[in-house]
């Protein structure tokens, strides 16, 4: 049984006092919905402040990113240890990431690698580019991150690979669900081919872009789907609930 997960990846939106209130506002809705874990996802400056207010939640945090080296001369970068004590999450390699920072396969492996030696879980993120789905390359690209980004790596049951098409992203054009479903049932696959078959059955696989409160229901039926990476719809309190509440009472059906 693989339980659902739903994270509201934030981005570069709130200041903390901002985060602040946004969780004020969700908290009550969220703790009423069992069955699905919770993760926010804020910018790294407000996480400190959230773990504050969430202490007697289950409410779980995640950073939006992390570096890989343990310590020292690298400014303005975060690490995994600093990470751990405020986080059980981290994204890793989100497209957001790759385009406008140069993360390659490489450095998202060593990142994967660096979290869990802390016992940090991430959440991996893979996808093609609109690109590459148009010249018929989105199962290559996809199969080819999970590979690389996943290399040498010891794979548990928490660890959770977020499918996120970039042409999907903040474009009001979700993927359709079928076709989610079908690239979560690849990624499954792919990684049933670089470890035990237990876990790429274990593993949880989000799907992400343009998820909100009106389409969520659609993907969270769907077999290889256990929950999503959700961003705009995120920022609005009663939007990220419903999501919620959605996927609690689906995935119990
Ligand atoms: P949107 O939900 O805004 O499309 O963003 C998806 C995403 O990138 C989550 O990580």
């Amino acid at each position: 049984m693989r339980i659902p997960i739903i994270a509201g990846n934030w981005k570069m939106n709130a200041t903390v006092s901002e985060a602040v209130q946004l969780v004020r506002d969700m908290l009550p809705g969220m703790e009423k919905i069992d069955g699905v874990e919770k993760v926010i996802c804020p910018p790294f400056v407000s996480l400190w402040a959230l773990k504050d207010l969430l202490k007697n939640s289950v409410v779980k945090l995640a950073a939006q990113n992390l570096y890989y080296q343990e310590k020292g001369a690298y400014t303005g970068e975060v690490s995994p240890g600093m990470v751990r004590e405020l986080c059980d999450y981290v994204i890793i390699g989100h497209s957001e990431r790759r385009a406008y920072f140069g993360e390659t396969d490489e450095l998202v492996n060593r990142k994967v690698h660096a979290a869990l030696k802390v016992g940090l879980n991430p959440i991996v993120c893979v996808g093609e580019t609109l690109e590459k789905r148009e010249q018929g390359k989105a199962e290559e690209v996809v199969a080819g991150q999970i590979k690389n980004g996943l290399a040498g790596v010891e794979l548990g049951p928490t660890m959770v690979i977020a499918y996120e098409p970039v042409w999907a992203i903040g474009t009001g054009r979700a993927a359709t669900p079928d076709d989610a479903n079908r690239m979560a049932k690849l990624i499954r696959e792919s990684i049933a081919a670089i470890s035990a078959p237990a876990l790429a059955r274990d593993i949880r696989i989000q799907y992400g872009g343009s998820v909100t409160a009106s389409n969520i229901a659609e993907f969270i039926v769907r077999k290889e789907i256990d929950g999503a990476l959700v961003g705009g719809a995120s920022l609005k309190a009663a939007e990220f609930v419903s999501i919620l509440e959605q996927t609690a009472r689906l995935k119990k059906a």
